[in-house]
């Protein structure tokens, strides 16, 4: 049996009694620093990086920071339960590894790595399009994990078709249609650096390994021919609402928009018999001077109502950032940039650390705001002068 999420911090307490401390930091936010050094400078560029200014990456941190818990006591909380259900299958914890593209820019591993520390920690992965391994080597390399599968929805229906015949083989449950890259956002970290990772080919594996998009090129074709074919059938920035049908009728998997922060959006992908929302502006990687995702939840949330699944993303960093989201009403939260740093410190091993630090944490929040379960969190949690709606 998984030990429960606070075990960690017993071991390693004891741990110290022999004099043996954590290779990695514990503070989950002092991660970013350390990864820092272990990183390149096209690879910091890529990661760090936000659109313009990065006013929104930053105003995504102040939506927690300025929000206060105000825990519960004497609730008997001896019994924690973080787990979750969402179309009717059962997330051990309320958190998803978001999906991020181009991992070996960090780790040779790339995502294996990530994944088969994911499992190791018992968090559910979202692969994304844009993966450097492609998405059966992910599934082969932790077929016990829990997986969904982030889609770019490319401009040939042919290779869109056959990227969700290929996720539904590899046992990827739920489709993550991302809607909010239409184009990628004006980034100057990388633009200093002249850096795209696809144009140096880490993260086009799920194109090269499928046969549609495949068919579309010359046999003899050559690396410079390949990312070429690929920046024609990546981006879809014609992509509408009257295109989702199409991908309704393709697939039975649940389908979830990433990205949506209007509730006007929101209530029409209600319409349109989407399965569920990721409330969340990519990390302030898009649109400069967007809402902050958190700040979006409330009134996503108050636009679609209580039953439709809302995740979040976009500056949670900690156990008390979860419960944040929980209590302003996402059903789960996807985790970013911080088990980046976890893979680029150690791989495997140091995703597996950075998320049992999450849990750990996590799971104490849980106990100390007097929640034996996730379903107990709930908006009162809050102090109602943080500026969120309720
Ligand atoms: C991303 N994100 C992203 N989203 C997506 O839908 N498909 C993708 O391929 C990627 N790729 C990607 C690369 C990198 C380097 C980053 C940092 C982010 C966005 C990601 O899923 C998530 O929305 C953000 O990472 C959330 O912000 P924080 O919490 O990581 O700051
Ligand atoms: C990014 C894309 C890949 O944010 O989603 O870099």
């Amino acid at each position: 049996m998984r030990a429960v999420p606070a075990d960690l911090v017993r071991e390693i307490y004891r741990a110290g009694c022999d004099g043996r401390v954590p290779r990695l930091p514990t503070d989950l936010t002092a991660l970013e620093d350390e990864a820092l050094k272990a990183m390149t400078p096209a690879a910091i560029g890529y990661v760090i990086g936000n659109a313009g200014t990065g006013r929104t990456g930053r105003e995504n941190r102040e939506a927690f920071d300025r929000r206060r818990l105000v825990p519960r006591m004497l609730r008997d909380v001896s019994a924690r339960d973080l787990s979750v259900t969402l179309f009717g299958q059962r997330l051990p914890v309320p958190v998803l590894l978001a999906p991020i593209a181009s991992q070996t820019v960090l780790h040779p591993e790339g995502e294996l790595a990530t994944v088969r520390g994911a499992t190791d920690a018992g968090v559910p992965v979202v692969l994304s399009t844009g993966s450097s391994h492609s998405l059966e080597e992910v599934a082969r390399a932790a077929p016990d994990g829990q997986r969904w599968f982030q889609f770019y929805w490319p401009s040939d229906r042919a290779v869109a078709e056959s990227l969700v015949r290929r996720a539904e083989a590899g046992g990827y449950t739920a489709l993550v249609l991302t809607v909010d890259a239409p184009a990628f956002g004006y980034r100057p970290t990388d633009m200093d650096n002249g850096y795209l990772p696809f144009l140096h080919g880490a993260g086009l594996a799920n194109f090269t390994s499928d046969p549609a998009f495949r068919a579309g090129l010359p046999t003899d074709a050559d690396g410079r021919a390949v990312v070429e074919h690929w920046a024609r059938v990546f981006g879809n920035p014609a992509l509408s609402w009257d295109d989702l049908p199409w991908l309704r009728e393709l697939t039975e998997l649940p389908i979830l928009l990433k990205g949506v922060l209007h509730p006007d959006d929101a209530r029409r992908a209600r319409e349109y018999g989407v399965d569920g929302l990721v409330v969340s502006n990519h990390g302030g990687r898009q649109l400069d001077g967007s809402v902050a995702a958190l700040d979006a939840l409330p009134v996503v949330r108050a636009a679609v109502g209580p039953d439709l699944p809302v995740l979040l993303d976009s500056g949670v960093r900690t156990g008390s950032d979860v419960l944040k989201a929980l209590a302003l009403g996402a059903n789960a939260v996807l985790y970013g940039r911080p088990y980046l740093y976890g893979l680029a410190l150690d791989g495997r091993e140091g995703v597996a650390h950075v998320l049992r630090c999450l849990l750990a944490d996590l799971d104490l929040a849980l106990a100390l705001a007097g929640c034996p379960a996730v379903a107990d969190v709930t908006g009162d949690l809050l102090m109602p002068t943080g500026g969120e709606q309720r």
